[in-house]
């Protein structure tokens, strides 16, 4: 059995989470993740909030408070954000805490002796009013690539490129406006060409990969790859561990990604504690390396597209040249945009639809549905409100929701709740449906181990109409007038199509499939499974009770109990108020 490491972009602790973070880099790995444990197959999904920066340090400054107070501030409220909508990291860590800092200062040791870094002097921005460098983004102008405005010291969001901030035209001072001068300073670089070689034949074995990942970075290693510039003259970030660069940090994409590994390692430590009290020295160690050193665990990397340089070639140029042999990315699914109402999301002109506001006023489950039925896998995809209506009306309420509902209450008038096994004679034309649906099953699998997740919600969707088709041709309310018991094998399907659904449509919808099983009287996961926070049995998803294997198992009988229905449907004046209020809060 191969192990899964599955990751999300740990997001900057300097804001809210909206809409779009979710889209790309969250929801389709917490799918994923639920899918896999679902199959039983040995998963942790690790994550936590990437806390250094510029754009932290620039927003402490903004707000005249310190770094680490933003940055707590950013954990909660994400965190808070993710859990309202029941995505659950197996650990959730930070990149300031201590554990975090010392294995960065290693990774860099690492290099350093292996000769992959080397130390140049340099001519950083530097502005003479505020008496500091500016790196990154605390200098922003127009791309020397393709000559947008507002591209930052560090990366340009219209091409996507990575920019040398010495090349910005018309520079100007993020903190005061003025245009900063040239100074000379001593930076460490990664030696990235060192590892061209290996990085390209490590990629070319990478088949299956999208095509937006595997071109973006084959032509980038074809322009040829250059030296990257690790070491940062700020003081909020990762100490350099070099007496000679005492005032300089690492970089924050340097020590960024090594938060997959810091956040495993704090995993393991809570996970020895709950299991073994006594605390045996090695035993972590032990757990976040049978994930972290094993060649055969599948890495997978969730991300949006901005973030794919970083996570194809920088990030495995950093595992190459460690002492300890890495597992190396297995997988890096890179998602398009979200668009919001046909535009760009700006969260500086609250364009966006927060997280935490969203679920003030819908279920949280809501938002993943429609962020998966629509997510942007191959093309950018838009949320529009409008959409999230139709959706949620229409497939779940109307399709799911009424299948459901019509069946359990059938079975409830009819049959007590009480659905026997059928015995089936020669007249029996139901196990017709039955067959069909087995192959829907196959499909969706298939769709969610190759990423697709609007597939698989269509093919569920798709499954649940096959079921309310059935029951129309099947007319139970006229066939039980003569043959109870043949309109009893009719609605034991039924409930079959549902129970099978609940299964499949559960990596998707945790919340709503776990309370129609509720109705059903069939086994529920452990609570912990969907609240969210520390697993109370490891990760390894052997113990979740809710596998999809168990499709198979048609129980003797279904007992129906109380009920009600699955989804509301949306009216129109609660969605005319939520366009109203994007509009008002957007300053356009
Ligand atoms: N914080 C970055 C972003 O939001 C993503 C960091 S991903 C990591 O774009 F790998 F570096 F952690
Ligand atoms: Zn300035």
């Amino acid at each position: 059995m191969n192990k899964y490491i599955i990751t999300s972009a740990l997001p900057y602790a300097n804001g809210k989470l909206h809409v779009g973070h979710l889209a790309g880099a969250y929801l389709p790995a917490d799918i994923y993740t639920r899918f896999l444990k679902l199959c039983g197959e040995d998963v942790i999904y690790i994550c936590g909030t990437d806390e250094h920066g510029a754009p932290i340090s620039i927003k402490a400054e903004a707000e005249g408070k310190s770094p680490q107070e933003i940055v707590d501030f950013y954990h909660k409220s994400i965190k808070e954000s993710f859990d309202a909508v029941f995505i659950e990291f197996d650990n959730f860590s930070g990149t300031s805490r201590p554990q975090h800092h010392q294995l960065s200062q290693e990774f860099f040791l690492n290099l350093l002796k292996n000769n992959k870094i080397n130390t140049h002097l340099t001519k950083q921005a530097y502005c003479e009013h505020d008496k500091r460098f500016l790196p990154d983004r605390y200098v922003e102008g127009e791309c020397h690539h393709c000559h947008s405005q507002g591209a930052r010291g560090d990366q340009c969001d219209a091409c996507g490129k990575l920019i040398d901030a010495n090349l910005l035209i018309n520079p100007i001072c993020k903190i005061c406006g003025n245009t900063p001068i040239i100074k000379d300073t001593t930076h460490w670089f990664l030696d990235l060409p060192a590892f061209s070689d290996q990085l390209k034949i490590w990629l070319e074995t990478k088949e299956n990969w999208k095509d937006n990942v595997k071109n973006f970075i084959l032509g980038w290693i074809e322009e040829g790859l250059i030296e990257r510039s690790i070491t940062r003259d700020i003081d909020w970030g990762v100490p350099v561990p070099l007496k000679e660069a005492e005032s300089k940090v690492l970089y924050v994409w340097f020590d960024a990604p090594i938060g997959y590994i810091s956040s495993t390692i704090e995993w393991a430590e809570k996970m020895n504690k709950i299991e073994s009290p006594s605390l045996e020295l090695g035993k972590s160690e032990k757990k976040w390396q049978d994930y972290w050193l094993d060649k055969d665990t599948r890495l997978v990397h969730f991300i949006g597209k901005d973030n794919i340089p970083f996570h194809a070639i920088i990030w495995p140029a950093l595992l190459m040249g460690q002492e300890k042999e890495y597992t190396m990315p297995w997988d890096i699914p890179a998602n398009e945009y979200l668009t919001l109402e046909g535009e760009k999301i700006s969260t500086s002109r609250d364009w966006a639809i927060w997280v935490e506001d969203f679920v003030k006023d819908f279920d949280g489950e809501l938002l993943r549905f429609v962020l998966a039925a629509n997510a942007p896998e191959t093309k950018d995809a838009d949320f529009s409100w409008k959409d999230f209506q139709n959706l949620v009306n229409n497939s779940l309420a109307n399709v799911l929701g009424n299948l459901a509902n019509r069946v359990f209450a059938f079975a409830k008038k009819n049959f007590d709740g009480v659905l026997r096994f059928p015995v089936y004679d020669s007249s029996s034309q139901s196990e017709i449906g039955f067959t069909q649906w087995s192959e829907f099953v196959d499909e969706i699998h298939t769709a969610y181990a190759e990423f697709k997740v609007r597939k698989a919600i269509k093919l569920t969707i798709d499954l649940a109409r096959e079921g309310n088709k059935y029951f129309d041709e099947q007319k139970p309310w006229v066939v039980v007038k003569e043959n109870p018991k043949q309109a009893e094998e009719i609605l034991f399907h039924c409930a079959e199509l549902l129970r099978i659904i609940s299964i499949v449509f559960y990596p998707i919808m945790p919340k709503s499939m776990l309370k129609m099983r509720e109705m059903m009287n069939l086994c529920l996961p452990l609570q912990e499974g969907i609240k969210g926070g520390l697993r109370v049995i490891a990760g390894s998803s052997t113990n979740h009770p809710l596998l999809w294997s168990e499709i198979q198992n048609t129980p003797e009988q279904y007992i129906i109990g109380d009920f009600e229905p699955l989804y509301k449907k949306i009216d129109d004046k609660e969605i005319e108020t939520q366009i109203k209020h994007l509009y008002e809060k957007s300053k356009v």
